[in-house]
C-alpha cells in the first residue's frame, strides 16, 4: 500500500541520514573542532574559565551538528535551543534553571546548546542578552552559543563573555571527499566538477548542498555539471529552494504553481521533500495541520496515480499540493 505513512519513511533526508555521529565525523576546521572537544573535556577537571563558548561561522558547516556529536560521544544529554525560537523568553528562562541547577554524584553530565542566538529579535526580546550573560555567569553544565554572524553592537557582551570558535566555510580540500562519500554510499555516480561548483556556489553551506544533491540525483541516480546548471545557473528562483520558499511563503496559489512548474526536479520526490521539510517551514500548528492535510490529500493522488497509472490525475495532485501548502 501507499500510504502518507510509508511516504514519511520513505524519505530520510541526507542530511539527517548523514548527520556526523561523532566529532571525527565533522568534516574540515580540523583545529576548531578539537579546541573545542578540548574545552568540553576541560569540565571534568572543573568549571573552566570560560563556561561558555561562541561557535560561529557561516549557515551549515556543522556548528549545531559539532555540538550534537560532543554531547553523544560523552554521553551527555544534550538540551538543545533555539534562541531564534518566538517564545526565546520563556525558554531563556527554563534554560537559566537548567543551566544553574547542581549537579548529584547520579546525575548525567549535561551540554546546553543555545543555537543560533544571533537570530534572537533584540527589539522584541530587550531582555534577552542580559538574560543570556546570566546564564553563562551561573551555568553549572558546559554552554554552547552558535551564531553565523554577531553583528549587532547589543550582542557585543555575549561575545566577550564567551570563549570564540571559528568554524570557516568547507573549501573544495575538505567538501569534495565528504560529499564523494555520501553520493558513493547513495550509488550516485557524480562528476568532481559538478561537486567543485556546487561546493562554489553554496559557498561551502554542506546542509543546502546535500539537500540539492538529493533533489538532483533523485531521477538518474548520477550528477552532472549540467544537472548543477539547471538547479542556479539562470536564475536562483529554479534553485528547489527557491522553489520550497515560494510555496511556503507565498499566499497566492498562482506563484506556487509557477514555481512548480519551473523545478526540474522529480515530482513525486518534491511532494517527499516538501512533506520532510513542512514542520519547519510551517511553525504554527494549525497551519502545519492544515498544510498536512492537503499534502496527505495530495498523496491519495500520487498513491492512485502510480496504481493505475492514470497520469492525468498528476496535474491534480500537483495542485492541491502546492495550492494546498501555500494557503495553509
Ligand atoms: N563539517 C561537516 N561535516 C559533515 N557534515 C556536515 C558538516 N557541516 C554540515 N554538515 C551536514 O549538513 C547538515 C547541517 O549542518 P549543521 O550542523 O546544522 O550546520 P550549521 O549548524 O552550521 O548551520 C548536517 O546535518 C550534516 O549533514
Ligand atoms: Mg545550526
Amino acid at each position: 500500500m501507499h500510504s502518507f505513512e510509508t511516504f514519511a519513511m520513505s524519505v530520510e533526508p541526507w542530511t539527517t541520514k548523514y548527520r556526523p555521529r561523532t566529532s571525527k565525523d565533522v568534516a574540515g576546521n580540523k583545529t576548531a573542532v578539537e579546541k573545542l572537544r578540548d574545552w568540553v573535556e576541560s569540565w571534568s577537571k572543573g568549571r573552566p574559565s570560560k563556561a561558555a563558548v561562541l561557535l560561529y561561522g557561516p549557515a551549515g558547516v556543522g556548528k549545531t551538528s559539532v555540538t550534537e556529536a560532543l554531547a553523544r560521544e560523552r554521553g551527555w544529554d544534550l538540551v538543545e535551543i533555539n534562541a531564534s525560537d518566538k517564545r526565546s523568553g520563556d525558554i531563556l528562562a527554563k534554560v537559566a534553571g537548567l543551566a544553574s541547577t547542581q549537579s548529584t554524584l547520579f546525575s548525567k553530565g549535561r551540554l546546553i546548546l543555545l543555537d543560533e542566538v544571533d537570530g534572537i529579535n533584540l527589539r522584541a526580546d530587550q531582555g534577552a542578552v542580559a538574560t543570556i550573560l546570566q546564564i553563562i555567569k551561573d551555568t553549572q553544565y558546559p554552554l554552547i552559543l552558535t551564531a553565523n554572524d554577531l553583528w549587532d553592537p547589543k550582542t557585543r557582551p555575549l561575545r566577550e563573555a564567551c570563549l570564540q570558535i571559528e568554524l570557516k566555510r568547507l573549501g573544495v580540500r575538505d567538501g569534495l571527499p565528504l560529499l564523494r562519500n555520501i553520493l558513493n554510499q547513495e550509488g550516485v555516480k557524480a562528476n568532481d566538477d559538478a561537486l567543485r561548483l556546487m561546493l562554489d556556489r553554496d559557498r561551502g553551506d554542506i546542509r543546502s548542498i546535500l539537500n540539492d544533491m538529493q533533489l538532483l540525483s533523485s531521477r538518474h541516480r548520477s550528477l552532472t555539471v549540467d544537472d548543477v546548471d539547471l538547479l542556479s545557473g539562470r536564475d536562483r528562483t529554479e534553485s528547489i529552494f527557491e522553489v520550497l520558499r515560494v510555496i511556503f511563503n507565498s499566499r497566492t496559489v498562482a506563484s506556487a504553481r509557477r514555481a512548480l512548474s519551473i523545478s526540474d526536479v522529480d515530482q513525486e520526490m518534491l511532494f517527499q521533500w516538501i512533506f520532510e521539510n513542512a514542520p519547519y517551514q510551517i511553525p504554527k500548528p494549525k497551519e502545519l495541520e492544515e498544510a498536512m492535510s492537503a499534502l496527505a490529500q495530495s498523496d491519495l493522488y500520487f498513491g492512485r496515480i502510480k496504481r493505475t497509472q492514470s497520469w492525468h490525475l498528476l496535474s491534480y495532485a500537483l495542485d492541491l499540493m502546492t495550492a494546498g501548502v501555500a494557503v495553509a
